[in-house]
């Protein structure tokens, strides 16, 4: 376990538990060979895998042939200009205009545990749970010194990636590209699977069938997006969710990536993913270093399920922080979809007044309750409560909501500013723009330009004052609007390619000082819905909410998607009232609440308006919520059936981790004419033990459960929704 430099073959070799990850350095030249990556190997020289005694030689041996040999080595981390014409994963621009980078190895160093990546959120663990190798390159004509960083997790088969670039030459050099993981595999026969969406439709999975050429997944959003997320995986073409490689790739990191499967010329795969290089340009002066964020890869031997399940392990572990890191999270009821921006002190206590009779647990008042803001036009930027609304003022209100026995969250969204705010009245110049164009709105707002530090700390001291002035123990942070127009004035003109990236770190800068200024507050991210779901975000939130589209079938979809990689736990999703005011669909209130119970859970309705049959099933809900949220919150994730692929049905489960207990929700989408009950074989469980169906009290072996299936019984009409909970008997 763990990482050796072996040097009887100048190899390194990464093992996490069942992956082993092998890097070489190349004798004559000292390029690094990237030589393996997959299920673990107990050899030490399995150099030949590079080909470098096969034409076209290496060359030392044929010098005559240099550039076809870079053109099908297998690179350890690509550069771009030397005749490697696959993805570069790194360009400059140096003194005198040129583009090419070269590396050779020069030291390594390997160490117990995992450092922090300065300012970038990053996956963590102790001395116990991971060793770190460093390997340190150059090129010496530019004099600029490349570190690969990687960490393999020893129980886990986990490896992350990332890059340290640092100019050692006197003179400055522009990094126009810098990713953080490139990988050759060999064979082409794969598919891929990325994640797919648009506002309320994030992250359908999408798997298709790679071939010769570049197929990209990517965002020039200045967000991860609701487009595309920052994950890709490469599979064998035969893989499914139980068997088969897989390799999963995520960028821990909320700005725009790029991420590209890449089928060559000689039947190899690269796989590369980073910063997007588009709109990027870092200017490092002498001594300066520029740290690339994070990759997270999975290797799978076991299909698409363990990938995820893998994914979710590491996340709730190593990345996600805080209070409710292991947490139940309280219930909330958010009033947005309940009153839009169409309320006031009155209406928020009447729903919270109903609410805590039903065992409802906070009240989050979202958009609409600062400034003069009745409307999505006006008054970001202007933190301060609108008494003619939250009449009494903001303390009141939490007060008399706390008097219920209910703790109270609030909305922000810190990165932004309306036209119409006095902000910006007072400093029409402290949106990001271009000077002399008239920047481009984006549900009428701009975007502050945070990568100027007296904006920053503006902006978050506002947030903080209104933090501080009431006892608020949950914060939604949205973001509703992509980046464009991009320029500032706090860069000079050799620096305005750093902004996007400088943006992210400030977001970063601002979540970071509000979790260690406020430990106590839930941090729930959101951006439009879900166009931040990603690992960047999870290091400062543990759940972000999910999708605007509320409605229990959307969601399948949606959540389906976005459980592929992220815990159940960090999914925020509501009860929504009906007909959905996203698709105008009409479903059990019962469904609504098994798929919620497969996120954070909670309510986002009028509660003293939806109708007095579903109102009267909220303390079952909430009673159900209590019996298996920590379940859900710590099992393993099976999908066992998916809507998204039969159009008509969907189930999943989560199996305890001891595996004595497992609860698997069904929802089927549409019912069937004559025909038996449905059938379906669960995930997980111990063969040769019995375990009880808590309904039905029937006793049956746990290899019954999964090679023969249980049947679903009880299920008439489209939308309706099943719990079936087994214990061990
Ligand atoms: C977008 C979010 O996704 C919604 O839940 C809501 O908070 C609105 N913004 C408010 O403007």
């Amino acid at each position: 376990m763990g990482i050796r430099f072996i040097e009887k073959y100048n190899v390194f070799k990464l093992d996490s538990k069942d992956t082993s990850y092998i890097i070489s350095i190349v004798d004559e030249e000292k390029f690094l060979g990237h030589v393996y990556f997959g299920k673990k190997v107990i050899d030490e020289d399995i150099n030949y895998l590079m080909r470098i005694n096969e034409p076209p030689y290496v060359p030392s041996k044929n010098n005559r042939d240099r550039v076809s040999f870079y053109d099908s080595f297998p690179f350890e981390y690509s550069t771009h200009g030397i005749g490697d014409f696959r993805e570069s994963s790194i360009r400059v621009i140096d003194k005198n205009g040129h583009s090419e980078v070269k590396l050779e190895y020069k030291s390594h160093e390997i160490y117990k545990g995992k450092k922090e990546l300065n300012g970038l959120p990053a996956t963590f663990g102790d001395e116990n749970e991971c060793t770190s190798l460093e390997i340190t390159c150059e090129d010496m004509y530019l004099n600029l010194q490349v570190v690969l960083v990687y960490t393999t997790f020893e129980n886990l088969d986990v490896i992350t990636r990332s890059v340290k670039v640092k100019n050692l030459s006197e003179d400055k050099i522009n990094l126009t590209k810098v990713l953080s993981t490139c990988i050759d595999f060999d064979y082409i026969d794969y598919d891929m699977i990325s994640l797919h969406g648009s506002w309320a439709r994030e992250r359908h999975v999408q798997r298709k069938k790679i071939g010769y050429g570049k197929q990209v997944v990517s965002t020039i959003r200045g967000e991860s997006s609701h487009q595309d997320n920052p994950f890709i995986a490469l599979l064998d073409s035969k893989a499914t969710d139980d068997y088969g490689n897989v390799y999963g790739f995520n960028f821990v990191y909320s700005g725009n990536f790029f991420a590209q499967i890449e089928g060559c010329q000689f039947n190899t795969t690269r796989v590369v993913m980073g910063i997007n290089p588009e709109d990027f340009n870092w200017l490092l002066n002498k001594d300066e270093e520029f740290i690339a964020p994070e990759v997270v890869m999975v290797y799978s031997n076991e299909g698409i399920g363990k990938m995820t399940r893998t994914f979710h392990d590491l996340y709730r572990n190593n990345l996600i922080r805080g209070e409710y890191k292991d947490k139940k999270r309280p219930i909330l009821i958010n009033n947005w979809e309940a009153t839009y921006f169409d309320f006031n002190t009155e209406k928020l206590l009447s729903i919270a007044k109903e609410a805590s009779k039903l065992g409802i647990e906070m009240l989050v008042m979202d958009d609409g309750w600062f400034g003069k803001r009745n409307a999505d036009n006006s008054s970001l930027g202007d933190w301060f409560v609108n008494e003619d609304k939250i009449s009494g003022g903001l303390n009141n209100l939490v007060d008399e909501v706390n008097k219920l026995g209910m703790e109270f969250g609030i909305w922000v969204e810190p990165e932004m500013i309306s036209g119409d705010s006095e902000l910006f009245r007072k400093h029409p110049d402290w949106c990001i723009k271009i000077p002399g164009r008239e920047p481009a709105l984006c549900r009428e707002q701009y975007v502050l330009d945070l990568s100027r530090k007296e904006i920053l700390d503006y902006i978050y001291d506002s947030i903080k004052k209104v933090l501080s002035s009431a006892n608020i123990t949950y914060v939604k942070w949205d973001m509703n609007r992509q980046l464009t127009d991009l320029g500032s004035l706090g860069l000079k003109s050799e620096n305005q390619g750093e902004l996007l990236h400088r943006y992210v770190l400030a977001v970063y800068d601002m979540m970071d000082r509000l979790t260690k200024d406020f430990p106590h507050i839930l941090l729930e991210n959101c951006s439009g819905g879900g166009a931040r779901f990603d690992p960047g975000m999870l290091y400062y939130s543990p759940q972000i909410w999910c999708s605007d589209d509320t409605d229990a079938i959307e969601r399948l979809k949606i959540q389906e998607g976005t459980s592929m990689v992220y815990p159940l736990s960090a999914i925020g999703a509501h009860v929504s009232d009906c007909p959905n005011h996203t698709v105008g669909r009409t479903t059990p209130f019962e469904t609504r609440g098994y798929v919620a119970l497969a996120g954070t859970f909670g309510y986002e309705l009028d509660v003293t308006r939806i109708p007095e049959e579903d109102r009267d099933m909220i303390p079952e809900q909430i009673e159900m919520y209590h019996k298996y949220n920590d379940l859900v919150r710590s099992g393993d994730y099976y999908r066992i059936q998916n809507f998204s692929e039969n159009n008509s049905f969907d189930a999943w489960s989560v199996v305890s981790k001891d595996k004595s207990e497992v609860l698997v929700t069904c929802v089927q989408v549409f019912e069937r004419a004559n025909y038996h009950s449905r059938r379906i074989k669960l995930k997980g469980l111990i063969e040769e033990k019995f375990y009880k169906n808590e309904e039905t009290g029937e006793i049956i072996s746990g290899g019954a459960l999964m090679t023969a299936g249980i049947n679903l019984t009880n299920l008439h009409g489209d939308f309706k929704g099943k719990l079936i909970h087994l214990k061990l008997a």
